[in-house]
């Protein structure tokens, strides 16, 4: 262990406070800013100054506290699992779409593009054929050709390099995790030569089908509400490593995909879209548009969602579509991602919309499909009643985190027994819920 980190580990483990994570969301305090001492490389302190940040899903007044909280010698355990994390990624990246070897059909390489990886050309089974048209189905049998479209992979370190090492500079306030974050949203972001085109028209691409579909959207909405939370907490100072042009260029970017994702074909069809993807679809857009400062759009998104939540939430609280699938545990989690997502932008001053407390007229509730999957996030997959061929229990940690903080006895009453994602929990410094078992490969 690098000598900072092993000194950060002894500070926590010797002046953590009781295991009592705080209610992140009621309890937060009201000051705007505050001065603190960080921990600088672990040695001397630096005195900085905090505001709060502009954070949609994370909750800026609780990030302002935590960050207090840490300075006194608070969370050494979290701050321990952040570090290691954005340790690994300082090793890593900057990532470009300009990278990938393959053209994209009907775009250049400056668009993002992916392919949908159970599709197969159609002389799959015959090497003396030359004919690859059309692309067949061959569900669960992944393509390795899809891995010539690196951006898929690229575009997610890309999106958890920024959270951890954004999250690793707030706590800390070591300038080398900021610099490195600045470096990898410049070079996907706002770089002339490496950016990204601010639209997802090329994702999930069937070739000789099609140059992309609407479905890929879930490529971004799944993850990158984590990138301008990031850079929310970025924005709370300027200095040569993501200066006031870097911020002004990151939001001119995301104006234009957040038009082209309320605008577009694809952005309708993908908000229109039953199961999880609508539900993503509409977190994103109501996060950006918070963000970007227009809440009353962001209010209307999650009002809109009350709909969705009465026809894709039953009255015991499963998700009809999402438990008939084989990964279902898995994709009931990963729904109440988007959900419990959507439920913290509402609780935003200014967007006001309280999902958590809806209920549709069969009982239909958020809450309500968080309790469903509480016995199977205690216990494991004997509590499942539906088909699940790979079960992964950390799946649900954050879920039921968010529900303890919300002030949910049946989550509170587990929270001693659910199962920590592989890097460590890191639930009350990055207090947003994660999709921990991605499916991505
Ligand atoms: C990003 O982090 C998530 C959550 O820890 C993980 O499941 C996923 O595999 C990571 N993706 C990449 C590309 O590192
Ligand atoms: C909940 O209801 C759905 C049908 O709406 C059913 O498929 C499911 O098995 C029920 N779950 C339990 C645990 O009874």
């Amino acid at each position: 262990m690098r000598l900072s980190l092993l000194l950060l580990a002894l500070v926590g483990s010797v002046l953590a406070k009781p295991l009592s994570v705080p209610v992140s969301r009621a309890a937060s305090s009201d000051a705007h800013t505050n001065g603190m001492r960080l921990v600088r490389n672990g040695e001397s302190n630096s005195c900085v100054k905090r505001t709060r940040p502009n954070t949609v899903v994370l909750d800026g007044s609780y990030m302002l506290s935590a960050a207090k909280d840490v300075a006194q010698g608070g969370y050494g355990t979290e701050l321990t699992n952040i570090l290691t994390l954005a340790d690994y990624w300082m090793t890593q990246g900057p990532w470009t779409v300009t990278s990938k070897k393959v053209d994209v059909p009907g775009g250049t390489k400056k668009d993002y593009a992916s392919q949908a990886p159970y599709w197969w050309p159609a002389n799959w089974n015959d090497p003396s054929s030359s004919q690859t048209c059309p692309y067949v189905q061959r569900d669960g049998l992944r393509n390795p050709d899809v891995d010539l479209y690196t951006d898929r992979r690229d575009g997610g370190s890309m999106m958890n390099s920024t959270y951890m090492l954004s999250l690793a500079w707030w706590y800390t306030g070591d300038y080398k995790y900021r610099e490195h974050a600045g470096k990898v949203l410049r070079t996907w972001f706002i770089d002339e030569a490496t950016r990204m085109t601010p639209n997802l028209q090329h994702a999930q691409i069937i070739p000789c089908a099609n140059t992309g579909r609407f479905i890929g959207i879930i490529d971004f909405s799944q993850q990158y509400t984590d990138v301008i939370d990031a850079v929310a907490l970025l924005n709370t100072g300027y200095d040569e490593a993501w200066c006031e042009a870097d911020a002004a260029s990151f939001e001119d970017w995301n104006r234009q995909f957040l038009t082209w994702l309320t605008d577009s074909p694809f952005g309708k069809a993908e908000l229109g879209y039953q199961n999880n993807h609508g539900a993503f679809a509409a977190m994103q857009i109501a996060a950006l548009a918070s963000w970007l400062g227009d809440d009353a759009t962001a209010s209307r998104y999650l009002q809109d969602q009350k709909a969705h939540l009465d026809a894709t939430i039953s009255a015991n609280g499963s998700q009809p579509l999402e438990i008939q699938r084989t990964t279902s545990f898995h994709y009931s989690t990963f729904a109440l991602v988007a959900y419990l997502r959507m439920v913290a932008i509402g609780q935003k001053e200014g967007v006001d919309v309280d999902l958590w407390g809806y209920e549709g007229p069969e009982g239909q509730s958020i809450p309500a499909a968080v309790r469903y999957i509480l016995p199977a996030a205690a216990s494991g997959a004997q509590a499942w009643p539906h088909p699940e061929i790979n079960f992964k229990r950390f799946g649900a940690y954050d879920i039921v985190q968010f529900a303890a903080d919300m002030g949910m006895k049946e989550a509170k009453d587990i929270l001693d027994q659910i199962e920590e994602p592989f890097h460590g929990g890191t639930w009350a410094l990055s207090p947003a819920v994660q999709q921990l078992d991605s499916t991505l490969f």
